[in-house]
């Protein structure tokens, strides 16, 4: 039966990303796999003055997989807020459901001296944060910019999680946790707020019935932000709310030593299709000069394969292409090196060949 495998390549460095990802997925040779392509983000407002037209959602919904590049820029900046080009990418992640956003961050041995962090602290990291993606504060009502009788102004943003979606992140995060190192770190600002409060009663409850073989610590957000930098490699899962992720992954990435790097996969219920982005954004500083790390997007592409588009295998022969291409010294500019993004697509396409 074919899959689909929907591009939406989006703005800044998402189509110089994404076209290497492309060539990476025709490479592979799959016989069922079709490629598809829409406008999405910035690049659709131009065209139809909105960053998610509803034909692309429904194509979205219908697709096995979407693989985003990444959204947003200063062109946009001015758009209504429910008009801008992240507003869209909000709207794709709670259309199509994806509560789990998985985000790895591994360290590989061979870019060591790219880490920010001395060699003996990062050696060995590997971590994945599971964000939930379509709640809390992003969604939350009542939200929005109101006057007061003053005149005064006054901005608004409701964080609310009901128990049900915490559960159902939670469980995504402790049956990973079961094929890695058996340990979930649950993140939350407790000690301050009541839906942080509700969040640690909730994973607890759901570790003690559930999961009594998964190893289950609560920690403070700011104090996992500390502890990510003093002791990152005590870390196995991490999972957290909408915001907190965001933060934290961008943190947990760079680590690593490159943003250019990191992959992610959301999920929602099993058997809907999966959204596959790079944690990075459109890169406006470096965009249109074909120098961005297109391995974020390339890794996010193999992440498709394995969760949504039943290729396992096509998966490992993707990510051991990215490795080796790195360990053999092909880098991108973020990564201390001089190569395009083509020239970086080639030297996965190369080791691709050879897998
Ligand atoms: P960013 O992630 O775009 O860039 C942060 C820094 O990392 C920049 O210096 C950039 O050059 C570098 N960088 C990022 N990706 C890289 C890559 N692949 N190769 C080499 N260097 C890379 O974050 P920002 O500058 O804060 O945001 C820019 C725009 O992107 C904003 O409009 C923001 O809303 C949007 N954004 C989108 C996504 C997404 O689409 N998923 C994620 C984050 C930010
Ligand atoms: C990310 C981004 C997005 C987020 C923005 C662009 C909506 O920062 O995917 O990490 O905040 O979730
Ligand atoms: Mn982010």
């Amino acid at each position: 039966m074919a899959r689909i495998l929907l591009l939406l390549p989006g703005d800044g460095i998402g189509p110089e990303v994404m076209a290497e990802a492309r060539r990476v997925a025709e490479a592979l040779g799959l016989a069922d796999l079709v490629i598809d392509e829409a406008p999405f983000g910035g690049a659709a407002i131009d065209r139809f003055g909105r960053p998610l037209a509803p034909e692309v959602k429904e194509r979205a919904l219908a697709a096995d997989a979407v693989l985003m590049g990444a959204v947003g820029g200063p062109q946009w900046t001015d758009q209504p807020f429910d008009r801008r080009p992240e507003a869209g990418l909000l709207e794709l992640r709670q259309a199509m459901g994806v509560f789990a956003n998985l985000r790895p961050a591994r360290l590989l041995p061979a870019l060591i001296d790219r880490a920010p962090l001395k060699a003996e602290i990062v050696e060995g990291l590997d971590l994945l944060v599971v964000r939930e993606l379509v709640g809390g504060i992003y969604f939350g009502e009542p939200r929005g910019i109101d006057r007061l009788p003053s005149g005064e102004r006054v901005g608004l943003n409701t964080q609310r999680y009901s128990e049900g979606e915490i559960r159902r992140v939670a469980r995504v995060a402790f049956t990973l946790a079961r094929c890695r190192r058996g340990r979930v770190t649950s993140v939350d600002k407790a000690n301050v707020m009541e839906s942080g409060r509700l969040w640690r009663e909730t994973v607890d409850a759901l570790g003690r019935t559930e999961f009594p073989d998964v190893a289950l610590e609560h920690q403070l957000a700011d104090s996992c932000a500390m502890e990510l930098v003093r002791r990152p490699t005590r870390f196995d899962v991490i999972l957290t709310d909408n915001l907190f992720g965001d933060l934290l992954s961008d943190l947990a990435g760079q680590l690593t030593g490159s943003l250019g790097l990191l992959p992610s996969a959301a999920l929602g219920e099993a058997g809907r299709p999966g959204l596959y982005e790079p944690i990075h954004g459109s890169a406006p500083d470096i965009a249109g000069r074909g120098i961005a790390n297109p391995c974020a997007a390339v890794l996010s592409l193999a992440l498709a394969l394995r969760h949504s588009l039943d290729a396992p295998a096509a998966a490992d022969r993707v990510e051991r292409a990215v490795e080796r291409a790195l360990e053999k010294g092909a880098r991108t500019p973020d990564l201390g090196g001089s190569l395009t993004t083509r020239a970086m697509g080639d030297a996965i396409l190369e080791e691709l060949g050879r897998a």
